[in-house]
């Protein structure tokens, strides 16, 4: 399951749920300001069908006011505040000048807030479910990525992990395709039973990636396996994230990313697992 309007839009209690989600609420922070790089308005591209443009919770995230905002705690590599929207929902989100520079070789701050909507977008073209909704926002005069507000979530301790293979395999998949180099179990959210996967600032660079877990030799959910085959018989939704790729990443990093879709997906597709001698993950030419 995806996350749905349902779990997020009951009148949340803001305050509560902060204190909840982080204990270092009040915590004064070090802002570590990297200097921005303006953003500029991707064009509008016409062939996009409007269905697929833009999902309901996006629109909600772009469009509804703000009604306050706060830093979230002193935990944080990156500038994090908890933004209230009018008339209901709540986000996070990340400014481009509170992004810490130097973090990964190859990935420049000023771009992490991209690379935040980027995942999402491939995670939501693939059908996924595991990144939260986001977009890029601009928000009292700073653009940074806006991002659905995940209420009621733990860390991993307590969590049933032996219940949740069939997720941290499609998380292995989804790292992999995106070329995260920054996962570790601050950056899962559990609520409840259900896997939720943040901070992909630090993703489709080139340096080594990162993996928490691996499952080579192992058969892969078979819902994945179709979701994949899905997308790449699917011409048209390709070429759409594509071109929506194109407009956050250097055109590099798009191919790449693709290039790793088609990799990653023949190989589940033909063998149904990923095989540790014959079909290791790398980077593929
Ligand atoms: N979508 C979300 N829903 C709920 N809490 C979130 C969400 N995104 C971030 N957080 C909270 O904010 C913290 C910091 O966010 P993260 O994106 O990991 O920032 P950083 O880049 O500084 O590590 C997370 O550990 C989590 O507690
Ligand atoms: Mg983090």
């Amino acid at each position: 399951m995806g996350p749905d309007e349902e779990t997020v839009e009951p009148g949340l209690e803001t305050e509560e749920l902060a204190q909840k989600i982080n204990p270092f609420w009040e915590q004064p922070y070090q802002l570590a300001r990297a200097v921005a790089r303006r953003w500029r308005k991707p064009e509008a591209k016409t062939e996009i069908e409007p269905t697929i443009a833009s999902t309901h919770q996006e629109d909600i995230l772009s469009t509804r006011d703000k009604k306050n905002k706060r830093e979230l705690g002193a935990d944080s590599a990156n500038v994090v505040l908890f933004v209230e929207l009018e008339d209901d929902g709540s986000a996070i989100y990340k400014p481009v000048s509170g992004e810490q520079p130097y973090l990964r070789h190859g990935i420049e701050a000023g771009t992490y807030y991209q690379r935040e909507r980027a995942a999402y977008l491939v995670d939501r073209f693939l059908g996924l479910g595991l990144v939260p909704p986001t977009v890029i926002r601009e928000l009292d005069g700073e653009i940074g990525s806006l991002q659905q507000f995940i209420p009621e979530t733990t860390g991993s301790w307590g969590v049933d992990l032996s219940q949740l293979q069939e997720d941290l395999y499609q998380l292995w998949v989804f790292d992999y395709i995106i070329w995260n180099t920054d996962r570790h179990s601050g950056n899962l959210l559990f609520q409840g039973n259900k896997l939720f996967a943040i901070d992909h600032g630090l993703s489709f660079g080139s340096e080594c990636r990162m993996f928490m877990r691996h499952f080579y030799d192992i058969a892969a959910p078979k819902q994945l396996v179709g979701l994949l085959e899905q997308f790449l018989k699917d011409d048209k939704s390709k070429k759409i994230l594509q071109e929506l790729l194109e407009e956050l990443l250097s055109e590099d990093e798009v191919k790449a990313c693709v290039r790793r879709i088609e990799h990653i997906g023949s190989k589940l597709i033909k063998n149904g697992m990923i095989k540790l001698n014959e079909d290791s993950i790398f980077n593929p030419e």
